[in-house]
């Protein structure tokens, strides 16, 4: 994971000691990167980790040795430079560059995250971009129980919000069969999402990218166990996605329409029909995600996150958008989310949709004025407060083991 995540840094700094570059085998250079890895960034002694990659090298391509060997020890001083790195980040003393060889981002990345969030929250991003991601698990079944958690050695703690238990043991996970039981991984602020999502008591609710349906199932269980399910309808345009939810709420015994097709065309299978709320979880960059998703880092485009207008994933975030909100009913919540850590993609989106035609007819809604609110206990109330629901937008705050990062805005419709 970490070498994924610093791979375009790795790979120059490999091809920049390589006479010809274009001749290296790519299973040698696949080698040298992951030495490179383990040289710079982890705390194996540097000798073992050079014969180490040496060997490994040797035992793919044994005309290779003498060049792995020189090229990984000429890699040596990389320790001491992410080291000193590593030490201004967590002293806050830092510069884009340290961003870069500490987190192992590409730098435009780094310097949006710099300008956008400041130094504090790029360190603690950087810094725990090299740790594993904390692992939660969703009961979406009633009868979902922390005891069985328990009894599978998975020491779950639950957090003060209903049907969510974080695992202080996840390496059990695969061998428990839990998640043959009805239990589901999800993140902490996804789930905090979900529970923003649920509609008012037998209210119906509308998902624009369901996706499998994790959000969904979260607050459709949530209404269900309050005897207030109302008409649940989610779209997708992948249909592999769609399958798979339907599959899931069945399952769970939650009736829902599930529709394979084109949010940017919702009237084509819904009419004009309107929703109490009504949630837009968009297609993103997954740019929160990263410590799940090291691949996202590089593969990403610096030209597909521009503002809307300017770049195809925001301008397709905010087509979703205006043409979900002609299905909200008056009165009734429309909720933009992404896991994105980038404004491109989550307060201009929602900037760009009030301030054209459609936006016109809504205003910004208080998060903690949500239907669900009236729904959850104080301690759940007061938690989802604590982690930043308050206002009319939700953005992660990076804390260290903390959750991934998410936005999430709320808007009311108040013309018809
Ligand atoms: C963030 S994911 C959804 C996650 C999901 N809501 C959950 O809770 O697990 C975004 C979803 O949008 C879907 N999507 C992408 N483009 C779309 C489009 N034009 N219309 C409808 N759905 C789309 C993707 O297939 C993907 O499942």
């Amino acid at each position: 994971m970490g070498a994924t995540l610093a791979k375009g840094h790795l790979e120059a700094r490999v091809l920049s000691l390589v006479r010809k570059p274009s001749s290296l085998e790519p299973r040698v250079r696949d080698a040298l990167i992951l030495g490179a890895y383990e040289i710079g960034y982890l705390s194996t002694p540097i000798g073992v980790a050079v014969s180490q990659w040496v060997d490994a090298v040797g035992s793919t391509s044994p005309r290779a040795i003498g060049l792995a060997n020189a090229v990984l020890r000429k890699l040596s001083p990389l320790r001491s430079e992410v080291l000193g790195a590593r030490s201004r980040v967590v002293q806050g003393t830092l510069s884009v560059d340290d961003l870069e060889l500490c987190s192992g981002l590409p730098e435009w990345l780094c310097a949006r995250f710099l300008d956008e969030r400041g130094s504090e929250a790029s360190a603690t991003i950087a810094l725990g971009l090299a740790e594993a991601a904390p692992a939660w698990l969703v009961g979406v079944i009633s009868d979902a129980r922390m005891g069985v958690l328990e009894d599978a050695g998975l020491e779950p703690k639950a957090e003060a919000l209903p049907g969510i238990w974080r695992l202080g043991n996840p390496a059990r996970l695969e061998s428990s069969h839990v998640l043959e039981r009805g239990f589901c991984p999800e993140d902490l602020s996804a789930f905090e999402i979900a529970l923003a999502s649920v509609p008012k008591p037998g209210g119906s609710r509308l998902e624009v990218g369901v996706g499998r349906g994790t959000k969904a199932l979260v607050a459709a269980t949530l209404s269900s166990e309050r005897g207030a399910l109302g008409r649940f309808v989610c779209v997708d345009a992948s249909a592999e996605r769609v399958l798979e939810a339907r599959d899931r709420f069945a399952r769970a015994g939650l009736p829902a329409t599930l529709v394979h097709g084109e949010g940017r065309d919702l009237e084509a299978h819904l009419g004009d029909e309107r929703f109490s709320m009504v949630f837009v979880d968009a297609p993103c960059s997954g740019t929160g995600t990263m410590r799940r998703h090291p691949e996202i880092a590089w593969n990403l485009d610096p030209s597909s996150v521009e503002a809307p207008g300017h770049a195809p994933l925001p301008q397709l975030q905010l087509e979703l958008l205006e043409e979900a909100s002609r299905h909200v009913e008056e009165d009734g919540y429309l909720l933009y989310a992404t896991c994105s850590a980038l404004r491109e993609e989550n307060g201009q989106v929602v900037e760009a949709f009030l301030s054209g035609e459609a936006g016109s007819r809504f205003e910004r809604a208080g998060l903690d004025e949500l239907p669900v609110f009236a729904q959850l206990g104080k301690d759940a109330q007061d938690r989802l407060k604590a982690d930043g629901f308050f206002g009319s937008e939700f953005s992660t705050k990076p804390v260290p083991e903390g959750p991934d990062l998410h936005y999430l805005a709320a808007l009311r419709r108040v013309h018809a």
